[in-house]
């Protein structure tokens, strides 16, 4: 006979900034439905992709996320090298003490090797963010994607592309549950809280005056000479008005080979949470070319110009402030160009952007876990 009473253990995934902000919002629900008396507990498993305190660290403390019960430590290396580290400590991990379900949420290397680590010891697999597909096969992203949503039993999602795109493979409409975007959650739960960076005023900046800039693919910044022109053309294209750009490390090596940033560029550390926020929902524009960031921009209805040729989040573009603008450096003038005059499209939120999707994911997972 089934123990009623016994806890149902999940494993929460986390490796990579990205993933903290989606994490925090189910946490939070989880919490609330154990403080209800539900059966559903959880074990934050963070696997140590990201290790330092402002890829990481940082996040937890702004976004009250309890400290990691598991740190699997597995730090930097190749593709190959990240997936097999992380694979080899969670598979020790759940063999000595199972659980019943692995959560992952987004792309990163850590939520594929969790994945298919958990489903090979026949623990089944949620996926938060599951379906969406940029069509790229260049970016580890995009294969993370499709080999955790090939071995994936449920399937959370932020669009109605992302359902599609599921039904497309084969995915029962019984596996798939729209339920909107658990990012959005953290950033409508912290849209009063976001502190202003001190380096605020050392660098004159104005509400509507400034850029924010964050590039960090290996398209964009691995090879020095092309990430030297993409900066020179920035630096050009947003006529001498203030650019603010937080530093990724992957991003921090190539910098080193470059001589000079145009003038305008202000390179800073990564930003914690609140302060990057904070930036993007007072500037003029963003120019990225990060996913996440489309999703935020599109929210809080900031102009996104995606340095990218393709994206996963087509709603960003369709619905939203976001527009591709590619990765040749010429292409950004003109379109920098229109929004100087003002043309830009304001757009909408998605729908089920509501921050209301951590909870509509665990009541969900009340019903599939508990008898
Ligand atoms: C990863 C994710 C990407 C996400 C990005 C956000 C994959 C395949 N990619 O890419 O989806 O958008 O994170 O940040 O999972 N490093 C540090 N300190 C850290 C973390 C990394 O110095 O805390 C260095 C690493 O040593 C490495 C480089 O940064 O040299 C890149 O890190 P890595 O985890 O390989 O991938 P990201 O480019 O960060």
């Amino acid at each position: 006979m089934t123990d009623i009473s016994k806890p149902i253990l999940i494993d929460i995934i986390a490796g990579a900034r990205p993933n903290f902000m989606k994490i925090a919002p189910i946490i939070h629900a989880l919490q609330k439905s154990r403080a209800r008396g539900g059966r559903l507990h959880y074990r934050l498993v963070h696997t140590g992709q990201h290790y330092d305190a402002r890829m990481s660290g940082d996040f937890f403390t702004q976004l009250g996320i309890p400290e990691p019960d598991i740190n699997l430590e597995t730090g930097s290396g190749s593709q190959a090298e990240q997936t097999a580290a992380i694979m080899q400590r969670y598979e020790k991990l759940i063999a000595e003490h199972p659980s019943a379900l692995c959560l992952v949420v987004g792309d990163v290397t850590s939520t594929m090797a969790c994945a298919i680590t958990a489903q090979k010891l026949n623990i089944p697999v949620a996926h938060v963010e599951a379906g969406i597909r940029s069509g790229d096969w260049t970016m580890p992203e995009e294969i993370n994607r499709m080999v955790t949503d090939a071995i994936t039993n449920w399937f959370f999602t932020t669009s109605k592309n992302a359902n599609g795109n599921l039904r497309r493979a084969g995915i029962p409409d019984e596996r798939i549950f729209f339920v909107g975007n658990t990012m959005i959650d953290t950033l409508l739960a912290n849209m009063d809280r976001l502190e202003r960076p001190a380096f605020w005023q050392l660098l004159a900046l104005q509400p509507g005056g400034y850029f924010v800039v964050t590039l960090h693919r290996p398209a964009n910044v691995d090879e020095g000479g092309s990430f030297d022109r993409m900066l020179t053309a920035i630096g050009d294209a947003t006529r001498g008005m203030p650019v603010v750009m937080p530093v990724h490390p992957r991003t921090a090596k190539t910098l080193q080979e470059i001589n000079q940033v145009p003038e305008n560029i202000n390179l800073v550390d990564p930003q914690p949470y609140l302060e990057f926020n904070y930036l993007v929902k007072n500037a003029k524009a963003v120019i990225t070319d990060s996913g996440g960031i489309t999703e935020e921009t599109t929210v809080m209805g900031i102009p996104c110009l995606t340095l990218r040729d393709s994206t996963e989040r087509p709603e960003t573009v369709d619905e939203g402030t976001n527009e591709l603008i590619g990765t040749d450096p010429n292409a950004l003038a003109p379109a920098l160009d229109r929004l100087f005059d003002g043309k830009w499209k304001n757009g909408k939120i998605p729908e089920m952007w509501d921050g209301n999707t951590g909870m509509r994911i665990v009541t969900v997972l009340e019903k599939l876990l508990t008898p």
